[in-house]
């Protein structure tokens, strides 16, 4: 596989060296650093003429993670690399997807072309806010689904008596998945937004009454969503509370409030750097998207089928 070659930015090293070590490689050699002014350069340190370059980075905040991961395809596509795959664990910007109201921005949209006119030839990305955000590329976007990850290791705990929670309309097609896959039962969230970052849980669809629960979501950011639904849940009479979510992005005080919360247990992923302050958190617990992501670049560099990797891949 020497024609393969991964580089890593410097929003998430830790994921981007597990992935390479899984694929029996070592990261490419590259220099980032900034100016005193903060801004960003980058260098290729080995020859990357004709390879299969995978760029690994998430795009959460700050925007300086998007910026590193334009400028490294746009290095990488005046050094002649053959193809270049922007790794993208976690794709920030994905959550504003649509005018819902006048005057705002389509961000998703405006990073999809950022990075196609930075040089990407292909995505690869998992559990983006919107699955037809893929629609926002028209090169290949591989979508990769956290839920790969989570549901053998819930199948392999036989929680009993589980219904699975979907905090929010938007989260229903993962949870009813998640509930199929599980042979659980499906709980709908009627959330409202009243402001950005707040929300209030108005009804609960389905019965939580003796249930054990699994709430089920693409990201926590101030962990109100979540926190919102473990109450309700809790006071609609639930047993023990866990949660899977893909994308920690845990901003403020969001890991203290859901280490106080009622919640037995939150699996994560570790999509985004997580600092060692929230790893000690008893309550929370990483399950590493490293095999996930090594598995669909393999077979992305060996141009094999992505999509059976739903079916095959037990981490
Ligand atoms: C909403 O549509 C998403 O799926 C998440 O539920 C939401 O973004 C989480 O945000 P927060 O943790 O700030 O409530």
């Amino acid at each position: 596989m020497s024609n393969l070659k991964i580089f890593s930015g410097r929003s998430n090293p830790e994921l981007a060296k597990a992935i390479s070590l899984k694929l029996g490689k070592k990261l490419g050699k590259r220099e980032l650093k900034n100016f005193s002014d903060g801004e960003i350069w980058v260098k290729y340190n080995e020859n990357i003429r004709g390879s299969d370059v995978f760029i690994v980075q998430s795009t959460n905040p700050p925007a300086d993670n998007l910026m590193e991961l334009l400028i490294m395809l746009d290095a990488a596509r005046r050094a002649s690399a053959k193809r270049i795959t922007a790794v993208i664990p976690y794709f920030g910007y994905a959550r504003q997807d649509r005018k819902d109201q006048p005057r705002v921005s389509i961000t998703a949209k405006l990073v999809a072309n950022l990075l196609v006119s930075a040089g990407a030839d292909r995505i690869i990305t998992m559990d983006l806010h919107a699955a037809q955000i893929q629609g926002f590329f028209d090169i290949p976007v591989d979508h990769l689904y956290s839920s790969a990850i989570f549901a053998p290791y819930f199948k392999q705990h036989r929680i009993k008596n589980l219904a699975v929670v979907s905090p929010d309309v938007g989260s229903i097609k993962l949870a009813r998945s998640y509930a199929k896959r599980l042979g659980a039962e499906l709980i709908l969230i009627d959330k409202r937004r009243p402001k950005p970052n707040q929300t209030e849980v108005m009804n609960i669809i389905g019965n939580a009454t003796n249930k054990n629960i699994l709430i089920v979501d693409d990201l926590i950011d101030t962990g109100n969503t979540f926190i919102n639904a473990v109450e309700a849940l809790k006071n609609a009479g639930a047993k023990d509370i866990y949660g899977a979510c893909t994308h920690p992005i845990l901003s403020g005080d969001a890991a203290e409030k859901i280490a106080k919360s009622d919640i037995k247990l939150l699996y994560i992923t570790d999509s985004v750097k997580i600092e060692k302050s929230i790893m000690k958190i008893k309550k929370i617990k990483c399950l590493s998207a490293a095999g996930l992501f090594a598995e669909a670049i393999y077979r992305c560099y060996k141009n094999k089928s992505i999509s059976s990797l739903f079916d095959v891949y037990k981490g």
